[in-house]
């Protein structure tokens, strides 16, 4: 069966599906044809139930030498001829249950195998070297407004490009989401929304002009979005980005702790399901390097060599509508369903970079690492770069206070610093907590 199907479906190829369906179609007609020819002439039934009929083909054949009489040997002839057309029509039967059955499979594998078409194209021999490119962009999921049509029609009006920048807000951070949305609106950044944990965030957004979305109290999340403290909200925020991936839109998530500069629509590359800021300090734990353990007993084997990166920040990425950026999304929210004590953005990090294993199977998303000097953490920002004079003439594009937790003070210090020209503005600060 498989050595049938298979060859069938591979020899087709992704440019004649059509072609394929239609020869299917026809096998089976003409055996349906012969079936109904043989159900005509033997009605009393063509399959022989009794294996000696065909055995008796080859005393059929001994004898047919040996014989003198002219009408029996006739008569053993159309009984060869018959055990044969018999056989025949047992093996066209078996043809079509098989041809059947790879059509049911082909229609269910259709959607798989359109995906991979539409991903792999036409296979095709690897170029020249220096040329060769492997996809790293997946194909954006089709839009299904039934998933949420009253958001859908919300996102129609606030996305620009079908693209958003999305932030979950209760009212534990409401003097930051106050900043966070006065800086965007200052930059005028006119597509974003705020997804309101609570009344008090909704009505806060109303009275501010700011585009919120409030999801229904009966959906089962809301006692974690009232109540809940930082990590909690953000095992539901996996949740509710989906919808917005399933809508078709890409998300900049961004966390209440950031100030904007200058526009991130403008400074993404969109190529990867997930482009994120990072967590690192420098070129290096940022984009990643070659870190070398060293274990002088092993002798000559003394260095072994490791592969070391900074987390992304899961506080502020931007996640396009695809396969793999969806199944993150449901791989980090069941894990922080399961693990209680996990940390959202240890999870979301290790489903993103840890490889296949045995019993494993690893995510295959496509991801960057956003620049740390447009995109910057507050590590880089008061360690190196208020002190660094060449530093500190680049203008970020946002500055995510997720290192210090005095964030509002921070916030507005640097809204100073980098809006208002006041160089004094961040002197105050140390460079850590002091706990
Ligand atoms: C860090 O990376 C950027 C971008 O690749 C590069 O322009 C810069 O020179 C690097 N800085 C250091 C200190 O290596």
């Amino acid at each position: 069966m498989a050595s049938r199907g298979a060859p069938l479906m591979r020899g087709s190829g992704s440019s004649a599906p059509w072609s394929r369906g239609s020869r299917i179609a026809v096998a089976i007609g003409i055996g349906v044809l012969v079936g109904c020819v043989f159900a005509f002439l033997y009605p009393d039934g063509i399959f022989p139930s009794n294996p000696a009929h065909l055995q008796g083909r080859r005393n059929i054949e001994s004898n047919k030498v040996s014989s003198s009489c002219d009408s029996s040997e006739k008569i053993d002839v159309l009984k060869f001829e018959l055990a044969v057309a018999l056989e025949e029509n047992a093996k066209l039967k078996t043809q079509v249950r098989e041809l059947s059955t790879t059509l049911k499979q082909a229609e269910q594998g259709k959607d798989q195998l359109e995906k991979q078409v539409m991903v792999l194209g036409d296979t095709h021999k690897a170029g020249p070297f220096g040329t060769v490119k492997a996809l790293r962009t997946n194909p954006l999921v089709a839009p299904d407004e039934s998933v949420n049509p009253r958001l859908a029609k919300l996102l129609e009006e606030v996305a620009v490009k079908k693209e958003l920048i999305v932030c979950l807000a209760n009212t534990n951070v409401k003097d930051m989401l106050g900043v966070w949305f006065e800086n965007i609106k200052k930059v005028g950044i006119k597509n974003y929304l705020v997804v309101a944990l609570d009344d008090n965030i909704e009505e806060f957004c109303k009275t501010n002009n700011v585009p919120v979305y409030r999801r229904n109290p009966d959906e089962g999340v809301d006692s974690i979005a009232k109540t809940g403290g930082n990590h909690a909200v953000s095992g539901l925020k996996f949740r509710i980005l989906r919808e917005f991936l399933q809508l078709g839109y890409s998300i900049l998530l961004s966390d209440v702790d950031i100030v904007y500069l200058q526009n991130p629509f403008d400074h993404l590359y969109r190529d990867s399901d997930v482009e994120s800021m990072s967590d690192g300090h420098s070129n290096m734990t940022a984009y990643g390097f070659n870190d070398v353990f060293d274990e002088p007993s092993m002798g000559w084997a003394r260095y072994a060599h490791t592969m070391r990166i900074w987390v992304f920040n899961s506080g502020f990425f931007y996640i396009r509508p695809t396969i793999p950026s969806i199944e993150l999304l449901d791989r980090v929210a069941d894990r922080l369903a399961k693990e209680l004590k996990s940390w959202d953005q240890a999870v979301f990090n290790e489903e993103l970079f840890f490889p296949s294993h045995p019993g494993y199977d690893g995510l295959h998303a496509s991801k960057r690492t956003m620049d740390i000097y447009l995109f910057m953490n507050s590590k880089v920002l008061f360690k190196r770069v208020r002190k660094d004079e060449d530093l500190s003439k680049i203008k970020p594009v946002i500055v995510h206070v997720n290192y210090h937790p005095d964030k509002l003070p921070r916030m507005k210090a640097l809204v100073e610093y980098y809006v208002n020209g006041n160089k004094d503005a961040l002197k105050p600060f140390p460079d850590g907590s002091d706990w």
